[in-house]
């Protein structure tokens, strides 16, 4: 008999597991395990067979976990699309269909922790671009505490990979408390987080053992986009054709992605460049912000570099009095509508001798008007869902980076993969 916080780490030692509500206890010996409840009375718990090599998890040929999950993406995003798509059809199509009356919302409320966060981040301008439905959002154990009100009938959005955030789980009791639907995008669905909530949206990543998250955010960056649509259609912002060319961008996310990872070789070269560095920034503009402060997060949590992510325009407004010839302000900018922008800015950099990494496409090369020091230059793609794809580089910056410098990238210090306590 084991007990712990998250059915992953007892994958080692068994597939039956019974889970804890909420002030349980539970008295282990080597026969069973006795259940009690918060009244201190005995309950049964059932126990659930998980599925057989579910949690089963090699590293294959690669050198960390973090590497296998990053490779992982092209496949694990196209799982998660067949959860969300009818591909024939060209529509979205919900696993919790009918569950939710987009129509009638006058707010989104969303939150999560750590790169969960950041999916969540990026989805508000989903949401609020394409279905007009204004989000508000915060990071959980802000939300938790800040007695936010929330509207009447509302509807307030989950995001967490474990589904077992002890943050994040405690704002969703909150919104239960207030009456809100509940909607998890989670990644175990027998998680406490799935359980508790009214409709859940599973993403299809597998087990994620790497403790700095890669491919659960691109699932959760995928099926967020995809209840974006849903959202929009469900509130009359989107015409059949318009979602029928989002369904076509959203299917070309793994190939992309595939020739995103062909992109290592350069990325190795940058990664020996960046080991040097003390500080990092990391720049972008609308969806590009959230990657900017995912890749900060990311080279952080496990080369130690300390990283700073930035919104590109509010560089004036303070960042830019860091900026010298040491530091390295790394910009995410596909050539969307609001590149041109995000390029002034970066002559902003340049003009006082930043160094400047680029990842932008081949468009964006041509028009940025300066010379970066590096240009990573990421394949064509429909803007609205790039950051999917653009999250790739960011990872591999990081990963490349922390194993040139022989960190535990797995294992980072002091972090931990499920946060269960405050
Ligand atoms: C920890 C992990 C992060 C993760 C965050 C939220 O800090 O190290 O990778 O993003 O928790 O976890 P969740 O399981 O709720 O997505």
């Amino acid at each position: 008999m084991y007990l712990g916080s998250d059915a992953l780490a007892l994958a080692p030692f068994t597939n039956l597991i019974a889970y804890l509500e909420e002030g349980d206890w539970v008295v282990l010996n080597r026969k069973g395990a006795s259940f009690y409840d918060k009244a201190n009375q005995p309950v049964q718990r059932r126990a659930q067979r998980v599925a057989a090599g579910a949690f089963l998890v090699e590293k294959g040929n690669h050198r960390h976990f973090m590497a296998k999950e990053i490779y992982e993406q092209p496949e694990v995003v196209g799982h998660t699309l067949t959860q969300y798509l009818d591909m024939a059809a060209g529509r979205v199509r919900l696993p919790f269909e009918g569950k939710i009356d987009w129509a009638s919302l006058s707010r989104l409320s969303v939150s999560a922790c750590g790169t969960a966060y950041y999916a969540g981040l990026t989805a508000k301008y989903w949401f609020e671009k394409l279905a007009r439905l204004p989000v508000e959002i915060d990071v959980a154990s802000e939300f938790r505490y800040r007695e936010a009100p929330l509207p009447e009938n509302g509807l307030a959005l989950f995001v967490s990979q474990s589904g077992e955030t002890a943050d994040t789980l405690a704002c969703l009791r909150y919104a239960r408390q207030e009456q809100q639907t509940v909607l998890s995008v989670v990644n175990v669905p027998t998680s406490t987080i799935a359980r508790e909530s009214d409709a859940v949206a599973p993403t299809m990543a597998g087990p994620e053992i790497g403790v700095a998250s890669t491919k659960a955010f691109t699932c959760q960056l995928t099926a967020l986009a995809c209840l974006a649509l849903a959202a929009a259609r469900g509130r009359g912002t989107l015409s059949a054709e318009q979602e029928a060319r989002h369904v076509q961008s959203l299917i070309a996310l793994p190939g992309l992605m595939a020739k995103a990872l062909a992109l290592e070789p350069e990325i190795e070269r940058l990664a020996r460049e960046l080991s040097k560095a003390r500080d990092v920034l990391y720049l972008g503009r609308g969806t590009s912000y959230p990657l900017a402060l995912e890749g900060a997060l990311k080279l952080k949590e496990i080369s130690y570099i300390h990283a700073e992510g930035y919104p590109a325009g509010e560089l004036k407004h303070g960042p830019i009095a860091l900026i010298d010839e040491q530091m390295p302000v790394i910009v995410v900018a596909p050539h969307d509508g609001l590149f041109e922008k995000t390029a002034s800015n970066m002559q902003e950099v340049a003009a006082r001798g930043g160094r400047i990494i680029l990842i932008t496409d081949a468009k964006g090369a041509a028009e940025c008007g300066i010379e970066p020091e590096t240009t990573i230059i990421m394949p064509d793609m429909d803007p609205a869902f790039a950051a999917i794809v653009y999250a790739l580089p960011i990872q591999m910056i990081a990963y490349q980076t922390a194993v040139f410098m022989g960190k535990d990238v797995d294992q980072p210090r002091n972090l931990a993969k499920s946060v269960t306590v405050e």
